[in-house]
């Protein structure tokens, strides 16, 4: 089967800045993948490239073998959702179903799935951060996608937000969606995800299962806390790596045939 995101030597420069480093990625039909990195790391710019939105300065993307730009089985929440703040949430839902040919009974389906159900006659504007975040992925998954791409749906909710996001991910993983999210939170990645490619300055400088992660101890990966990532602390340790240490798990490494263009 194809894989729902492959990227190879993904490349995004911004005059003399790279904001993304010839970036390989492949997200593996059914699996959550976690894409952690500090603030600044090069994370949503990856996504948006992923997604077709920003045009990379050079590599390549395929979802589900497909060019970017055709999003069709593909769900996706950037950075925060946009919507009309004076209509109610389940509204807004109708008027994107609308927009995206999509049966109107989908709406109350999704509605359910985030559980919003109770909330969808209030107004956008009345809604809570983490209700937002969950209308947001409500509307990512009008159209019933194989893949979900979320740029740090957690960011900004509470504990009690971020658990209930966290449950949704889960639920969606369980239902056999392909997730890729993107986080700061090492602890995040490991409770939600399957696989976690870790980016610093652009760079993918780790990739490993969370199961191998959690048993071992010569690969280090230091996420600093989000205060330590807005400058109050000191600066986040880089990964190291023993010596000999392979950057990837072999077992887990995809493999690297010529994307078909
Ligand atoms: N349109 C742009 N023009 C110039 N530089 C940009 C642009 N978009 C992003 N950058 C730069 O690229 C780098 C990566 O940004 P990006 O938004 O991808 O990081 P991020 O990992 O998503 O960070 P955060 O966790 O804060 O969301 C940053 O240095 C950013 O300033
Ligand atoms: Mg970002």
């Amino acid at each position: 089967m194809t894989a729902p995101v492959e990227a190879r030597r993904l490349t995004k420069r911004y005059g003399t800045l790279t904001a993304v480093d010839n970036l390989d990625l492949c997200v593996q039909p059914g699996e959550i993948y976690g894409f952690l990195g500090p603030n600044g790391a090069g994370k949503t710019t990856t996504l948006r490239m992923l997604l077709g939105l920003i045009r990379p300065t050079s590599g390549e993307v395929r979802l589900f073998g497909r060019a970017p730009g055709r999003l069709d089985g593909v769900g996706a929440l950037i950075e925060g959702p946009a919507f009309y703040p004076y209509l109610t949430g389940r509204d807004n839902l109708r008027v994107m179903a609308r927009h995206a040919g999509v049966a109107p009974a989908r709406v109350a389906a999704v509605l359910d799935q985030v559980e919003l159900t109770v909330r969808a006659g209030d107004r956008y504007a009345t809604y809570s951060l983490g209700m937002k975040q969950r209308l947001g992925v409500a509307a990512t998954l009008l159209k019933d996608p194989r893949l979900i791409v979320l740029d740090e749906p957690t960011n900004g909710l509470d504990p009690a937000g971020m658990a209930d996001m966290r449950l949704l991910v889960r639920r969606l993983g369980a239902a056999g969606c392909t997730v890729l999210l993107s986080s700061h939170l090492m602890t995040e990645v490991q409770e939600l995800c399957d696989r976690v490619g870790v980016i610093a300055a652009g760079r993918l400088v780790a990739e490993s299962t969370v199961a191998e992660l959690r048993g071992e101890p010569g690969l280090r990966l230091v996420a600093a806390p989000a205060g330590r990532c807005r400058g109050t602390g000191p600066k986040p340790a880089r990964p190291a790596r023993r010596p000999g240490h392979r950057r990837r798990s072999a077992t887990h490494r995809a493999p690297r045939p010529a994307l078909p263009s």
